[in-house]
C-alpha cells in the first residue's frame, strides 16, 4: 500500500503548486526533493568531469556515477555492464538500430506496430532508406494490443528484427513481450523493447523476459532530463558498433586512423555525459525502490480504473482505450478540437497532453490523429481524478470558445 500523502510531500512541484493536477506523466515525470538534492550536490559541492581527473571530488563523481549502473542493474536485473547510459530512449534506439545495421541486409524484415513513438519508427525508416529494409505492421486489436496468435501471424523467416513498446505511449496496450521473445528467438531474430512507458510504471526483469535490448529514460522515473539508458546482452553489445565516437570511449588510437575502443559499455559513450544527469538517475531508482514497483503498478491500475468509471458517466466524452487496463487515459471530447479541451483543462489549472502525442502512424488503429492525453504516476490522488473529471463535464464548443490561457 502506498502513502500517497506522504509520497506528495517528496515532490516540490506540487508543495509549489497546490492547485495543480499534474496529469502528463507519460510526457516527464515530476521529481522528489532526493533526485533535485543530488543534481544540486554535484553543482554546489562536487563538480568535475568523470573517468578523467585524479583529485578526491573526482573520484566522488566516478564513484557516484558509475555506481548508478548498479543500481540501474538491480532495477531491471541484469550485469552492471550490460547498462549504457545514453541521453534518452530516441538515443538509446538510435543506437541500436544503427548499430545492427551490419547485421542487417537489403529484404530483411523489422516487425513493429502501428502503436509506435517515433523513436521506433524513424530509426528503421532511415534504414529502410539507407540498405533497403522491410518495415512490416503487427496486427493489433483497437487499443493497439498484439496477441500471441496475432504475433504469430506476423513472424516469418525474414524477420530479423521485432521492436514494440512494452507499454504504449498513447493507449497504454501491455504487449505479452516474453511470449513474443520466446518466438522471435525461435525465428533468430532480435526482440528490442521500448520501456519508456513500462520501466517507470512496473517491474521490468530482462532476465526473465530474455529481451535482447531494451530502452527507456530517466526523466519519466523521477529523474533528470537527458538520461536514457540502453540495455543490452553482454554479447551483443559487445558485437556492436558505436554510433558516436570521441573521448573517454576509445583506449588509444593513432595519426593513421588505428583506434582501439574501450570495452562495453564505455565504448558507447563518447564525450563528456549528463554527470548530474546520470547520479539524480540513481538517486530516483533507489527512491522508487524504495516504494516498490509493484506498489507503483497496483496504485496506479486502481487509479485508472477510477478514472475510466467516473469519466465513461460523461456523455460528452469519448475514451478512446476504456479496456486497457493500465497507462494513459485517451479521449475526445465530442466536436471539441483535442488542443481546444487541453485549453479548457488548463484553464482550471490541470495538465493534459494533446495532439498526436508522438505516435503519428496511430491514427492507423484509432481512426484520428488529434485526442487528449491523461497520464497518472503514483503521487496522483483520486480527488484529483475528481476535479479531472467535473472539468471534463464542461469540455462543450461553447465553453472552448475564446478559451486562452
Ligand atoms: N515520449 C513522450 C510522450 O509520450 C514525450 O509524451
Amino acid at each position: 500500500m502506498l502513502d500517497v500523502d506522504k509520497i506528495r510531500k517528496d515532490f516540490p512541484m506540487i508543495e509549489n503548486n497546490p492547485d495543480l493536477v499534474y496529469l502528463d506523466s507519460a510526457a516527464t515525470s515530476l521529481k522528489p526533493q532526493c533526485v533535485i538534492d543530488a543534481v544540486v550536490d554535484f553543482y554546489a559541492r562536487h563538480t568535475s568531469n568523470v573517468h578523467r581527473g585524479d583529485y578526491r571530488v573526482a573520484e566522488i563523481n566516478d564513484k557516484l556515477y558509475d555506481g548508478t549502473r548498479n543500481l540501474v542493474a538491480e532495477l531491471i536485473h541484469c550485469d552492471k555492464d550490460e547498462v549504457v547510459y545514453t541521453h534518452n530512449v530516441s538515443h538509446s534506439l538510435n543506437q541500436i538500430a544503427f548499430g545492427l545495421k551490419p547485421m542487417l541486409k537489403k529484404g530483411d524484415t523489422v516487425l513493429i506496430t502501428y502503436a509506435e513513438h517515433a523513436s521506433n519508427v524513424l530509426p528503421w525508416f532511415a534504414l529502410q532508406k539507407e540498405i533497403g529494409i522491410n518495415i512490416e505492421y503487427i496486427e493489433t486489436d483497437n487499443e493497439a494490443n498484439i496477441t500471441i496468435d496475432t504475433f504469430k501471424k506476423a513472424m516469418h523467416e525474414g524477420v530479423k528484427v521485432v521492436s514494440v513498446a512494452e507499454v504504449t505511449n498513447v493507449l497504454g496496450s501491455i504487449q505479452p513481450v516474453k511470449e513474443m521473445c520466446e518466438i522471435a528467438h525461435s525465428y533468430g531474430a532480435y526482440m528490442i523493447v521500448d520501456g519508456a512507458q513500462s520501466v517507470p510504471h512496473m517491474k521490468v526483469d530482462v532476465k526473465d523476459l530474455d529481451v535482447d535490448f531494451l530502452g527507456f529514460s530517466a526523466h519519466k522515473m523521477c529523474g533528470p532530463s537527458g538520461v536514457g539508458i540502453l540495455y543490452g546482452k553482454k554479447k551483443l553489445l559487445d558485437a556492436m558498433e558505436p554510433v558516436f565516437y570521441g573521448g573517454d570511449m576509445n583506449a588509444r588510437f593513432n595519426k593513421d586512423g588505428e583506434m582501439l575502443l574501450k570495452d562495453t559499455p564505455v565504448k558507447f559513450e563518447a564525450g563528456t555525459p549528463n554527470i548530474e544527469g546520470v547520479i539524480g538517475t540513481g538517486a530516483a531508482i533507489q527512491y522508487l525502490l524504495s516504494i516498490g514497483l509493484d506498489n507503483i503498478h497496483e496504485y496506479e491500475k486502481e487509479l485508472r480504473a477510477y478514472a475510466i468509471d467516473k469519466l465513461s458517466q460523461l456523455d460528452n466524452i469519448e475514451i478512446i482505450n476504456p479496456d486497457n487496463l493500465y497507462g494513459p487515459i485517451d479521449f475526445n471530447a465530442k466536436g471539441v478540437f483535442a488542443q481546444d479541451a487541453a485549453g479548457f483543462l488548463a484553464s482550471k489549472n490541470i495538465a493534459v497532453r494533446s495532439g498526436n502525442h508522438c505516435a503519428k502512424i496511430l491514427h492507423n488503429i484509432i481512426h484520428t490523429d488529434q485526442s487528449i492525453r491523461a497520464s497518472l504516476y503514483f503521487y496522483n490522488t483520486k480527488e484529483e481524478i475528481d476535479r479531472f473529471v467535473e472539468a471534463c463535464k464542461e469540455i462543450t464548443l461553447e465553453n472552448c470558445v475564446g478559451i486562452f490561457f
